[in-house]
């Protein structure tokens, strides 16, 4: 079944932890946007934000860090209680570093490459990490449009997991919308973030979420 992850960064931040509780028993994942200002051009939230967040929601919690120094950082969000930490494969040299960092602590890996970023970055490192996060938009802002350039590589990394028969998680990030969900399931996505589709949505978030399962069950074979 296609996971759906509303992000954190379209709710009302006055209204954090209501707007959680709306996705509570329907989201799968919820989706955190980490910004540093240097990675990307906005601030967000600390580990000690998510940390808080963290008592009152039971959901699993999808860290995506959209920041410069992932190594300094990771061991802060693993203990604020993250599920799953994403960092970025533009920011490092070597990945594996980070990658072992997080999977000794018990929690999930994930690697992020932005839209220009090809999937030669993240080849070597396939066979040890839980999530690949493409990028479908250029990170820092929600309610971008989607960037249909990109599907091309969605449809190349599904190929490879299914060649390689990895267990692989393909999440989808930006610009995600019933349209676009359609067009990146139908090309192997496996997760997909919602930002602005499900918090700004006349239906309500829950209503969204339903809305973008009925959009993709047909084609989900998982
Ligand atoms: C963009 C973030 C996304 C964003 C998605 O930098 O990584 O997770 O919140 O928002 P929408 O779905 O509105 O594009
Ligand atoms: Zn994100």
């Amino acid at each position: 079944m296609i996971k759906i992850a509303p992000s954190v960064l379209s709710a009302d931040l006055g209204a954090l932890v209501k707007d959680i509780e709306k996705v509570e028993n329907t989201a799968d994942w919820l989706h955190w946007d980490i910004m540093d200002g240097h990675f990307v051009d906005n601030l967000t939230f600390g580990p000690q934000f998510v940390s808080n967040i963290r008592k009152k929601s039971k959901l699993f919690f999808d860290v995506h860090l959209m920041i410069a120094n992932p190594d300094r950082f990771i061991p802060k969000f693993i203990e604020a209680g993250a599920d799953l930490i994403t960092f970025h494969a533009e920011v490092v040299d070597n990945l594996r570093p980070n990658i072992q960092t997080i999977k000794a602590s018990g929690i999930k890996v994930g690697v992020a490459i932005n839209p220009p970023t090809p999937l030669d970055k993240i080849y070597s490192v396939l066979e040890e990490i839980d999530v690949v996060l493409i990028m479908t938009v250029n990170p820092g802002f929600s309610g971008q449009g989607f960037i249909y350039e990109v599907l091309p590589k969605i449809e190349e990394l599904s190929k490879i997991i299914t060649q390689r028969n990895l267990k692989l998680e393909l999440e989808v990030d930006g610009g995600i919308n019933l349209d676009t969900a359609y067009e990146v399931v139908k090309r192997g996505a496996t997760a997909l973030v919602a930002g602005s589709f499900v918090y700004q949505n006349q239906q309500g978030p829950k209503e969204a979420i339903r809305s973008l399962r009925k959009r993709t069950k047909k084609i989900d074979n998982s």
